[in-house]
């Protein structure tokens, strides 16, 4: 018997982007378009340098990335505030009344711009009170920094040791565990309250460890928390596929520049916003899931941060197109976005200017 072919096309409401890092700048007015086209809002990452930690800071940031939005474009940024050891109580309370979505928690030293970041979480319990009071979601990089802990095992040690007592002490607070990459992550949020979500890459349903050293070693594959194990990438798609609201779209695309990542001493970070909803559709599909997608990509993240879902429709038909070998990061650099000359099975149709709005 032939078997049965999934549709070619899918329509969903537009998706949105629930963890993105668009950068400043140059590099901003770069990689948005590729973001803009594809959601209709997104989470911005606020680990620039210095760090967003002050209302005023983040409030601007929101007006630049509206300026580099190209005329036409419709797209909401989101706003998140980063959290360090000298902020006060009140400028949580300040960040959630004009409307930003989350506080980001970096443990300092943990990734990318995170060395303004928490110590100890002891020493900012007030500041979780405060984002419990107002109910604002705490998002979180979710890896030990202590050097004597393997890096493949970061997120499973943060999760006994910071974020299960952090659960228990706040136990009102609304968490979400971002980027997660391992098993241990998927049963931890699947079993806890309701009030605890996850987000899930692209990069991390497609990709397990071994793709860091095909044929020599890939620092575009090179991002944090690092690509674990097969049984891990398994476990990360079956939670994407289940259905349940808990876990989200989140791509973490992260562009450097080229110099910046073939380096004796490479960054981390994956560039993706150029094809991102097209992969997901992709690890979708290889899971046989394709009709899960539009709750992962469009329902589940508005649902958990508290926002209707987007209007408009997206169209994505099966089809191969080859992904440029970079693209433009301002002036003079140039970022290798994932998938650099191979394939992506799945494409995004344009949407008319009336199926702009978000
Ligand atoms: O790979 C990563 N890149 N992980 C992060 O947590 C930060 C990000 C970045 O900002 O480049
Ligand atoms: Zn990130």
């Amino acid at each position: 018997m032939p078997t049965p072919m999934a549709p070619a096309e899918r329509v969903i409401r537009r998706p949105d982007d629930w963890h993105l890092h668009l950068r400043d700048g140059a590099a901003l007015a770069a990689v948005l378009p590729h973001s803009a086209a594809r959601f209709g809002r997104a989470m911005v990452m606020p680990n620039l340098k210095p760090p967003l930690d002050t209302l005023e800071a983040v409030l601007a940031y929101r007006e630049r990335i509206l300026s580099a939005l190209p005329a036409g474009m419709a797209f909401e940024p989101l706003m998140t505030l980063y959290l360090t050891p000298h902020m006060k109580p009140r400028t949580i309370r300040d960040a959630a009344r004009e409307g930003v979505v989350a506080a980001k928690l970096y443990p300092a030293g943990a990734t990318t711009h995170s060395a303004a970041g928490i110590d100890d979480l002891e020493a900012v319990r007030p500041l979780f009170e405060a984002m419990q009071a107002v109910d604002m979601p705490l998002a979180i990089h979710g890896e030990v920094t202590d050097p004597s802990v393997d890096v493949f095992d970061r997120e499973r040690v943060f999760i006994e040791r910071h974020l299960r007592p952090l659960m228990h002490d706040f136990p009102s607070l609304r968490v979400v565990l971002e980027h997660i990459t391992t098993e241990q992550a998927v049963h931890f949020v699947s079993d806890g309250p309701q009030r605890l979500a996850a987000t899930i890459t692209a990069h991390h349903l497609l990709y397990d460890r071994n793709a860091l050293f095909a044929g020599g070693i890939r620092p575009h594959l090179y991002c944090l928390p690092v690509l674990k194990r097969a049984r891990h990438r398994q476990a990360l798609v079956a939670a994407a596929t289940s259905g349940n609201p808990k876990f989200f779209l989140g791509t973490d695309s992260a562009p450097h520049g080229r110099r910046a990542k073939e380096s004796a001493c490479g960054c981390a970070g994956i560039y993706s916003a150029h094809a991102a909803i097209e992969l997901y559709a992709e690890a979708f599909e290889q899971a046989g899931a394709l009709d899960r997608l539009e709750g992962f990509a469009s329902l589940h993240g508005p649902a958990f941060y508290g926002l209707p879902p987007n209007e408009a429709r997206s169209t994505l038909r099966r089809g191969p197109w080859e992904v440029p070998k970079s693209y433009p990061l301002g002036k003079a650099d140039e970022v290798v976005p994932l998938r650099a000359g191979e394939e992506v099975a799945w494409r995004l149709l344009p949407s008319s200017p009336a199926a702009g709005h978000t």
